[in-house]
C-alpha cells in the first residue's frame, strides 16, 4: 500500500465520502476546522502534543471523541478537542475515525 501525505485529499470535497470530507475540510457550518490542519498531513501527527490519527484503530478514535463529548476525558492541550467532538454527530465521528483508520501506517516517520 502506498501512502501519500495529503493536506486536503486529491478530490473536491463534494466528491468525498463523509469521513474524508471532515478530515480535509472540517465541518464549516459548526466551525470545525479540518482535522489535518492540526494533526498534520493525512493525520500523521505533529510533535509534540498532537497525536497521530492515521492508521489508528477506529474504535479507539471513536472512544476518545465520545469521551470528550461526554466530558470524561480531560480537556487537554488548549481544550481544543472537546468543542470539536461536541460539534460532530456520532455518525460523523464514526465516519472520520474509519477514514483515518483506513489510511494505514505512514511511511514518512520522523526518526530524529
Ligand atoms: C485546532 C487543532 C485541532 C484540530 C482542528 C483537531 N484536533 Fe484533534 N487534537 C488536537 C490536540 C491538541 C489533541 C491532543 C489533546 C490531548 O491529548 O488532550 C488532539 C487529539 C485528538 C484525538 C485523541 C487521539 C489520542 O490518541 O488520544 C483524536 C481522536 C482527535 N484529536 C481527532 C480529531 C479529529 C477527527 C479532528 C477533525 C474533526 C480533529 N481532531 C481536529 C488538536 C486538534
Amino acid at each position: 500500500m502506498t501512502f501519500k501525505l495529503q493536506w486536503r485529499g486529491d478530490k473536491w470535497p463534494g466528491d468525498m465520502q463523509l469521513g474524508e470530507k471532515i478530515a480535509y475540510s472540517g465541518k464549516m457550518e459548526a466551525n470545525v476546522p479540518s482535522c489535518v490542519a492540526c494533526h498534520g498531513p493525512s493525520g500523521v501527527g505533529v510533535k509534540p502534543g498532537i497525536p497521530r490519527l492515521a492508521g489508528q484503530n477506529a474504535a479507539y478514535l471513536v472512544n476518545q471523541m465520545k469521551s470528550w463529548k461526554e466530558d470524561t476525558r480531560p480537556a487537554g492541550a488548549m481544550a481544543i478537542m472537546g468543542p470539536i467532538a461536541k460539534s460532530l454527530s456520532d455518525e460523523e465521528i464514526k465516519a472520520v475515525s474509519d477514514y483515518f483508520a483506513s489510511l494505514g501506517t505512514p511511511v514518512a516517520q520522523k526518526t530524529a
